[in-house]
């Protein structure tokens, strides 16, 4: 974390780190985590070389990490209910699908009815793993252009907005949870800090998928356009910040770090954090920074952090919806 303390400037030394790491793994259906240091290093060597080598008992917290399983209102009205997805249909049946199975189709020697945009998709998903996992490029790639890529690459991500990320408030509001416990972790490093206890949990690793995480970073307001993303409006999407390949990748991961800071002006200044995604440090909302006092922080997401109850967020409505719009 050495390059990223010097970031903070206002602090001379920092004697408390915590981080809180999600690491979202793109593979459906894996466990959600992971026991060994040979598991982690296989997900991201970089992330792990002091910290995490130790061996460590994994506790498996799927009410924490799996919110979206555990939240009624979520399984009902998006997970289990087509209709949510219909911007999704509606995409897959449109304009710049259609091109793209023509192309394939003729590619293929195929008629176009013989092909779909789920089938598409495969074939895509398959030239893009080949490319990720073992950098060569698959005879399936051949059949896309980047334009085509980028028609899929939107298919994508109109699924995860829908079904994770702003489409509905539900999809990011069943993480309160999780957003809660983070805090309540960082709440819990200021007060022993601050009474020169020693810090009871100096580095927490919380691993989940992305499923866990994009509704994470939702909730807190990241990579939000001002429009929703929708069937009919590709291209005006076309520089849009939700991009679901950047946001949460393969081995994705959220570091929260916590600074403490000996010579501060103020006792606010005293307690400082940072976010991590990727990597990459993030720019807090509220502030434009990268580096933000723990007390503006906690101040910017008070409203979560009272007033999101998962429980009550996730309870299904009495009355029958169904209906998109009442979501
Ligand atoms: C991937 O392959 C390309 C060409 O085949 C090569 O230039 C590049 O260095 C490789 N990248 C990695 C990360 O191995
Ligand atoms: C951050 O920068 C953006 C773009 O420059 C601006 O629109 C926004 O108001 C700024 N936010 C704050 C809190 O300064
Ligand atoms: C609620 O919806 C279910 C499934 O669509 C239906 O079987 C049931 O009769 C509905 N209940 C009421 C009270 O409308």
């Amino acid at each position: 974390m050495a390059p990223h303390r010097a970031a903070a400037a206002p602090c001379s030394s920092a004697a408390l780190l915590l981080l809180s790491l999600l690491l979202a793994v793109a593979s459906a259906g894996l466990s959600s985590y992971f026991g060994t240091k040979s598991r982690y290093e296989e997900v991201n060597p970089y992330l792990v070389q002091d910290p995490l080598s130790l061996e460590v008992e994994v506790q498996v917290n799927d009410a924490l990490m799996r919110f979206f399983d555990y939240c009624a209102k979520f399984v009902a009205l998006v997970e289990e209910n087509d209709a949510a997805m219909c911007q999704v249909t509606a995409f897959k049946e449109g304009p710049e699908m259609r091109k793209v199975l023509e192309k394939v189709a003729s590619a293929l020697c195929l008629p176009v009815e013989e092909l779909n945009a789920d089938l598409v998709q495969v074939a895509f998903l398959t030239c893009s793993y080949e490319l990720a996992i073992k950098n060569v490029t698959s005879p399936w790639c051949s059949l896309f252009s980047e334009e085509d890529a980028k028609v899929l690459e939107y298919l994508n991500d109109l699924k995860q907005y829908w079904k994770r990320g702003y489409g509905y408030d539900i999809n990011s509001r069943s993480s309160c949870i999780l957003f809660q416990d983070i805090f309540e972790h960082l709440d819990e490093a200021v007060e022993e800090s601050k009474s020169s206890k020693p810090i009871s949990s100096p580095l927490i690793v919380q691993v989940g998928h992305a499923e866990t995480l994009q509704p994470l970073l939702a909730l807190m307001g990241f990579f939000k356009d001002d429009e929703p993303l929708k069937a009919n409006n590709y291209i005006k999407q076309t520089h849009r910040k939700f991009r679901s390949g950047r946001i949460v990748p393969y081995a994705a991961n959220l570091v929260f770090v916590l600074y403490h800071c000996d010579h501060a002006k103020t006792s606010d200044e005293e307690y400082q954090v940072q976010m991590l995604l990727n990597e990459q440090p993030l720019v807090f909302l509220h502030s434009n920074e990268t580096v933000s006092t723990y007390a503006d922080l906690r101040d910017y997401y008070k409203d979560i952090l009272e007033n999101c109850h998962f429980k009550e967020e996730c309870e299904l409505p009495k009355i029958n919806v169904t209906a998109v719009d009442e979501l």
